[in-house]
């Protein structure tokens, strides 16, 4: 077995049992919920306990890897070779209101480019699985991206981060084109499910500013693995810690990428 496959399994057994503590959680976290900072950005009991679960299985089985999770943020030496990517729940605005749409999404980093990912929605119970080299699987099978090969017949995906009553640049002028080009753009709030949806052809393309490595490092291989492209905007290397990123099935994304690099911010609202 190669060190691939025992970081993914070892990434899956840590997703499945976040999902059963998720699962347990949902409905139960009402008076557990506070805000962390900027209005809407909730944290919830939920969130806590799953990070614990996968900090616990992670550092047993890796005590030589470092570790970046959302809620205990920086654990160990960041220029580790070897850097674990943690959101022990993305979508959390949703997860407080019972909207089924979130998961958990685990992702090795190794010398700074994702090569591990796992994502687990436990509502749909549906387990996404990538390394590089290895392919990507929905509960086990094979994925693809889509084949749609122009934007005015794809769907899309995108989000809006914590920042945006604060910003022009808070991805508001970017929906409202590429809504009026598309079939459609979804707004699922949970930004590691748009990338695996993305990656098992759902969604032809996603797209974010304001994102931290955590919410996509794992979909990153997701989409890789499944035949897609993953860039910055303008299509230039992806960088994890730039917070934007653009993640197509690769036949839209220059067409996506040109018209990101068009649209300027709306100046306010
Ligand atoms: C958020 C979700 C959302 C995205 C935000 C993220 P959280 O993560 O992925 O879809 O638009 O930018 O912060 O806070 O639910 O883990
Ligand atoms: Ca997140
Ligand atoms: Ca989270």
């Amino acid at each position: 077995m190669t060190n691939l496959q025992i970081f993914l399994d070892i990434a899956t057994e840590a997703a499945l049992a976040t999902g059963v503590i998720l699962q347990d959680y949902l409905g139960k976290v009402e008076d557990a919920i506070t805000e962390k900072g900027r209005p809407g950005d909730l944290l919830t009991a939920a969130d806590k306990a799953s990070e614990k679960v996968i900090l616990e299985i992670l550092q047993r089985h890796f005590p030589q890897h470092s570790i970046l999770a959302e809620e205990s943020g920086k654990l160990g030496d960041q220029t580790n070779e070897y850097l674990w990517a943690i959101d022990p729940l993305d979508g959390t605005t949703n997860y407080a209101h019972q909207y089924p749409c979130f998961a958990v999404s685990i992702s090795l980093v190794i010398q700074g480019v994702p090569q591990v990912g796992v994502i687990y929605d436990p509502f749909h119970n549906e387990l996404f699985r990538a390394a590089a080299g290895l392919g990507a699987t929905r509960n086990r099978r094979t994925i693809k991206v889509s084949k749609t090969a122009e934007l005015n017949k794809s769907l899309l995906t995108t989000g809006f981060a914590y920042d945006r009553r604060e910003t022009t640049d808070n991805n508001y002028a970017e929906f409202c084109h590429l809504t009026h080009l598309t079939q459609g753009v979804r707004r699922g709030g949970s930004a590691s499910l748009d990338l695996a949806y993305v990656a098992c052809g759902r969604i032809d393309g996603y797209w974010e500013r304001g994102i931290a490595p955590w919410d996509v490092a794992a979909g990153i291989v997701l989409v890789q693995e499944a035949g897609g492209l993953v860039t910055a905007y303008d299509g230039t290397a992806i960088n994890i810690e730039s917070g934007r990123i653009l993640a197509t099935n690769a036949y839209i994304h220059n067409e996506l990428s040109q018209k990101l690099m068009q649209i300027s911010p709306l100046s306010s609202w």
